[in-house]
């Protein structure tokens, strides 16, 4: 068809439906099934390849299990992104010298002042909300080295469900997250020395290129200012609610030694942990400003439209 296909435009509510059918046809369950065995997550096989980019492109991510003998390491993280297309590297505050960050508890210093490196729960977010427009985080690998003796499960739910619930819920409510001037996030300041501007944006926002959704959301209450708009305050209470209910469009994974999540930047958050003898939490993360290759809306809609 020559027009073309704009799912997430609030006024073209035909090809919302469309893609609604299409994106609940056959949508996981639970989260087994995101999981695709793999012997190296470094060197995929066709078919390895061929089952990752399918949950991705229903569910936008899927967890790989190493079944192979050989320990991942950072290449290994790299490579297996590589394959997907995810290839530029955000640069972040606290990475290692090769912008893929160790996550682990660090017992004192300045990186401390950040949840991701305690053993505190990390409240739901999407990655790099804070970041430069042109800067936003589409795609992530995040591995685990170690599991942590105890707790340390993700939740993650994928942006375009929770696009969906709310859209089924109220369009207004969708459309309000789509203003430029949604949310904004405070600069980020350290000892008097702004380290990062603030971020203003839309919650949901479509790429020119691909037709894609993007989500910026943290469910954080402080350091955060939102439009002050009715639908606006009503589409973050719903957000909410939903996150912290026990929807069935959530799933909850523990991951373990050999096993990560290569995803679209989905929301996603932490339970508690605690390490214990050699059980101490290490994964290693990577984020990327490009979205996962073969994931985009204009492909996994042809033929929709
Ligand atoms: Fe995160």
């Amino acid at each position: 068809m020559s027009y073309p296909f704009k799912p997430f435009d609030i006024s073209r509510s035909a090809d919302y439906r469309r893609w609604r059918e299409h994106k609940l046809a056959d949508y996981p369950q639970q989260a087994a099934q995101l999981v695709v065995p793999v012997t190296d997550p470094a060197e995929l096989d066709a078919h390895e390849a061929a089952a990752v980019l399918a949950c991705c492109r229903k569910a936008n991510m899927a967890i790989y299990r190493t079944t192979g003998t050989r320990a991942a390491d950072k290449h290994a993280v790299r490579a297996l992104g590589r394959r997907f297309g995810l290839e530029r590297l955000d640069m972040n505050l606290r990475a290692d010298e090769d912008s893929i960050t160790s996550l682990r508890v660090v017992p004192a210093g300045v990186a401390t002042h950040y949840i991701p490196y305690t053993d505190n729960a990390i409240n739901w977010h999407t990655d790099g909300y804070y970041n430069r427009p042109q800067e936003q985080v589409r795609g992530i690998v995040m591995h685990c080295v170690r599991p942590a003796a105890g707790g340390g499960g993700n939740l993650l739910m994928d942006p375009e469900m929770v696009y969906l619930l709310l859209r089924d819920e109220n369009p207004d409510w969708a459309a309000a997250l789509m203003q430029p001037d949604a949310m904004t996030i405070p600069a980020n300041i350290e000892d008097g020395v702004e380290i990062r501007p603030a971020q203003t944006g839309p919650v949901f926002s479509v790429e020119n290129d691909t037709g894609s959704l993007h989500m910026r959301y943290t469910t954080r209450t402080r350091s955060i200012v939102w439009k002050d708009d009715r639908n606006i305050r009503l589409a973050v209470g719903f957000i909410r609610e939903l996150l912290d209910s026990e929807s069935p469009w959530i799933f909850r994974y523990r991951l373990q030694a050999g096993e990560g999540i290569i995803c679209n930047n989905v929301l996603h958050g932490r339970e508690a942990f605690e390490d214990a003898g050699d059980a101490t939490r290490l994964l290693y993360r990577a984020r990327y400003h490009d979205r996962m290759k073969g994931t985009e809306m204009t492909t996994v809609t042809d033929g929709l439209q």
